[in-house]
């Protein structure tokens, strides 16, 4: 059989089960800018060495994130011009947007929010352990990320549930729980999901009440600025989802991470030190971020093989990750690996995630509190997958927990 005859990585049943990792390895190895076909598109370049992603991601004369934006699906220049926020960009807009608020998420600025991140985890996880079983995504891992979210920017507690359903409604939609059945109205929004003009209408209530009453916060630093309303509602989404599903799934794949190896689970507790390094091997273990896609501007060759002008290019970070050339025994997880320079926030270049030192330090503290506080805790069923080729993502985790 060919590569092309049992290798789709459009497909997203193929990502349900577990990731394909197997895939991952085969292509590596025997095609590393595989060509892979679309039903229905023009079919894309999978990119799955670490170097050569990285060539990808650092050279944006060539692949650009703006032309075709960063998602495989494809738009037309409508929908795109419409919905791009700063990751859908190249320069020199793309570094005007993204400086108006960089330097608040340096390793040195994110320090500040350390006590607040630590005293948001404090309180989700005493108002979880209350119980013996339940749900790890529903009561700890969701709610982490999107508390401290909602901490940061001073967004009320009682709107705190409906931002993270916002959330799960606009990024989870190939799941069929999540799927809202394609509709011409919602073409010019993110991710042509209604649930944007919700999200929307709250980033513009927040900065509404910003401009009469300002703060030392993003987002009134971002009402004061002159942007258009549209390059407003698509910042203030970006924000709202970047950080979100991506540490919940972290912290969710780091805790399966830690039970299916219980010997390092014991080193962690052993030793503190191996915390920091704990969560950037949570990091590279759990990639939830898969791929990103950028387009050529003109014909090139990467790895020997030739993409044309306006190709669609995807690296996949998952297998970056697992890249036996770069990570000695990629396949093992291993709390005290050092180095591990792994590309779960991108492999640099100017849209290495901005939010990266907040999201480490988030997974940190989260292990280091949970594992004060629980004696054991075991999965009481299977984790449930979404159904993504985006997002490694998990929806539900039930476990018990002795404290
Ligand atoms: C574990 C958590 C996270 C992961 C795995 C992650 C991953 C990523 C990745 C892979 C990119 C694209 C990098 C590239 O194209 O080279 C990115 C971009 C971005 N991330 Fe994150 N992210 C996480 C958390 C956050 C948080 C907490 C924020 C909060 C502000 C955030 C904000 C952003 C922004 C604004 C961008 C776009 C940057 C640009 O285009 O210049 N991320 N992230």
């Amino acid at each position: 059989m060919t590569l092309t005859e049992t290798i789709d990585l459009s497909d997203h049943d193929a990502f349900v089960d577990a990731v394909p990792y197997d895939w991952f390895r085969t292509l590596r190895r025997e095609a590393p800018v595989y060509f892979n076909p679309e039903p229905d598109g023009p079919g894309f370049y999978a990119v799955t060495r670490y170097a050569d992603i990285r060539e990808v991601h650092r050279n944006v004369d060539i692949y650009s994130s703006e032309i075709g934006g960063t998602s495989l699906e494809d738009l037309d220049e409508e929908q795109l011009e419409a919905r791009k926020s700063m990751i859908d960009m190249d320069p020199p807009r793309h570094d005007e947007l993204r400086g108006l608020i960089a330097r608040r998420f340096t390793p040195r600025a994110v320090q500040v929010w350390e006590d607040a991140v630590r005293t948001v985890t404090d309180r989700v996880l005493d108002a979880a352990l209350e119980k013996e079983e339940f749900d790890f995504v529903e009561e700890i891992s969701s709610e982490i990320p999107m508390q401290v979210f909602a901490e940061i920017l001073g967004i009320p507690q009682s709107d705190r549930r409906h931002i993270i359903e916002l959330g799960d409604r606009l990024l989870g939609n190939q799941d069929p729980e999540y799927f809202v059945p394609p509709d011409p109205s919602h073409r010019l929004l993110p991710f042509s999901s209604p649930a944007a003009l919700e999200m929307f209408e709250f980033g513009r209530k927040m900065a509404a009440a910003r401009r009469k009453n300002p703060g030392n916060d993003i987002i009134t630093q971002l009402a004061f600025e002159p942007l258009t309303q549209r390059e407003f509602d698509v910042y203030f989404v970006l924000l709202a989802t970047a950080g979100n599903e991506t540490t919940r799934h972290t912290i969710t794949h780091g805790l399966i991470g830690l039970l299916e190896h219980p010997d390092q689970l014991e080193r962690l507790r052993e030793d503190p030190e191996l915390y920091k390094p704990a969560a950037e091997e949570m990091l590279r273990w759990a990639t939830p971020v898969h791929h990103f896609r950028r387009t050529t501007t003109r014909e090139t060759e990467l790895a020997g093989t030739t993409i044309p002008a306006l190709a669609k290019v995807t690296t996949w970070l998952v297998s970056g990750n697992r890249d036996e050339e770069v990570f000695e025994e990629p396949d093992t997880f291993d709390v005290g690996r050092t180095p591990n320079k792994h590309v779960a926030f991108g492999p640099g270049g100017i849209h290495t995630c901005m939010g990266a030192h907040l999201a480490r330090m988030e997974v940190r503290i989260a292990f280091e509190e949970l594992l004060k506080r629980v004696k054991t805790i075991e999965m009481t069923a299977r984790p449930e997958r979404l159904r993504s080729n985006f997002f490694n993502g998990i929806k539900r985790m039930p476990v018990r927990v002795t404290r």
